[in-house]
């Protein structure tokens, strides 16, 4: 029997609209819980059923919101008054009475980081995390806006809670092909021989969105793109992708290894943009200067990485939906007189079409002296059918069953921001929506010897 009460803090909020309920409401249909009740929670007074119909319409889930309708509702609370924290404990515990739940008790914080020390405090305060069952508090991304507040974030985090009760989330790390990266590699005795400076001349981490900011302006006008996916899904991947070989793939093993490259890992280069219509979008300031375009070049100081670059572009309003990450590798000794234009390369496609492909080259067949690149391509759905599983589900299962080896660490967060504050903005490029962002990237990329694959 998994029976659990989840509180959704921020619960008028995009995210939780999205993405939180129709995991949940998945969950339920999926039958990873056998009971449970949904507390939704904001500042503003509003009715549940308003709030599932918008999520429903919002996530064009095929999936059933019957069960979940029934066990939800609605709790208005100022965040900063504790008195409310207190009103909604009772709230819950009548609930809990009502649905014959054993108290565990799932806080989801998918509010601005600005309230998680308040809301952490007056949580511990109000006795809602003291419960018979668990109690235990995810933490949505961005967490915090720099390393100071993510460092008091993480100091009011450990004084209230045990670490074990904590989990900072970052979504990326549930999506199939982002956990598959770590078994591709370590798993094949083709690549990780080959997954160092010795054999690759650089990495590639494109994290396009064809999406605009949309709704969300008054957000995004204050975090931009640096802040909003490369400090965490971004420098994620590519913790993941150049970590040393862990002991085990699960516990810590994983989350030391990507703590010690992002301990590592600095900027370079860095090439900022933001398409043309941007100013426009309701929330936005009229001058606003908030990239939402970003071009890096990283390095990582150790071992296996001196000297090869690693590149991250990220944005939004660009020409196509693509997160990769691409391996290529060194050029080899050509016996040919018509070498081969390209390197071999291993992509992994995070989405759309999840999979893998290699490129090599081999010989069209009846010619004697000219080469061509070919494709060795893995597509997921064809092989294992169509449905891969949403990453929030999986991450929300994890944390109902305690599992917090894919939720990322205090030090991996704060490792990440140091990378990112220490970055010097230059100028800021406009791009065309629609487009492959700024111009002048096609001239800093020959300038960084770095063509693009996408
Ligand atoms: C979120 C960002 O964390 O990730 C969004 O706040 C972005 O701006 C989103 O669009 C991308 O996630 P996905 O799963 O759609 O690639």
């Amino acid at each position: 029997m998994t029976s659990v009460t989840f509180v959704i803090l921020g619960a008028t909020g995009d995210l939780a609209k999205r993405k939180i309920y129709p995991a949940i409401a998945r969950l339920v249909e999926n039958k990873k819980i056998t009971n449970f009740a949904m507390i939704a929670v904001a500042r503003r007074d509003k009715k549940i059923s308003s709030i599932l119909s918008e999520s429903k319409k919002l996530s064009g889930s095929k999936i059933s919101w019957k069960n979940i309708e029934k066990n939800s509702y609605y709790q208005q609370l100022d965040f900063t008054n504790e008195e409310d924290y207190r009103i909604m404990n009772d709230a819950i515990t009548a609930i809990e009475k009502k649905h014959g739940l054993s108290g565990n008790r799932l806080f989801y914080l998918a509010t601005l980081p600005d309230f998680f020390d308040t809301i952490t405090n007056n949580l511990a305060k109000s006795n809602l995390t003291k419960t018979n069952g668990w109690s235990r508090v995810v933490y949505e991304k961005p967490f915090g806006h720099d390393l100071q507040s993510a460092r008091r974030i993480n100091k009011c985090i450990n004084r209230v809670f045990n670490e074990k009760q904590v989990y900072r989330i970052d979504h990326y790390l549930g999506k199939d092909l982002v956990a598959n990266i770590a078994f591709v590699r370590f798993t094949n005795r083709v690549l990780e021989p080959l997954w160092n400076r010795n054999h690759v001349a650089s990495v590639q981490i494109i994290m396009n969105e064809n999406i605009d900011v949309g709704t969300r302006g008054n957000y995004y006008d204050k975090t931009g793109a640096l802040k909003d996916v490369v400090q965490n899904h971004a420098l994620q991947l590519l913790a993941l992708t150049a970590m040393e070989p862990p002991k085990s793939l699960s516990g810590e093993y994983v989350r030391n290894k990507k703590a010690n490259v992002l301990k590592k890992t600095r900027v370079k280069n860095v090439l900022l943009g933001q398409y043309d219509s941007y100013r426009k979008t309701e929330g936005v300031k009229q001058n606003s200067t908030t990239e939402t375009f970003a071009a890096l070049e990283l390095s990582i100081n150790n071992r296996r990485w001196k000297g090869v670059p690693f590149f991250i572009r990220a944005g939004k309003g660009l020409h196509k939906k693509d997160v990769s990450i691409h391996i290529n590798f060194k050029r080899v000794e050509c016996l040919l007189d018509a070498c081969p234009e390209d390197t071999n390369h291993f992509t992994i496609k995070v989405q759309p079409n999840a999979g893998f492909h290699l490129k090599l080259n081999s010989k069209p067949p009846g010619t004697k002296t000219e080469v061509t690149p070919v494709k060795m391509d893995f597509n997921q759905s064809a092989m294992f059918g169509g449905d891969t599983v949403k990453a929030y589900g999986i991450l929300l299962n994890d944390v109902i069953k305690g599992d917090r080896s894919v939720f990322v660490r205090n030090d991996e967060i704060e490792y990440a921001w140091k990378i990112i504050d220490k970055i010097k903005r230059g100028r800021l490029y406009h791009y065309k929506k629609g487009s492959k962002g700024p111009q002048e990237l096609e001239k800093w990329s020959q300038l960084h010897k770095m063509p693009w694959r996408d």
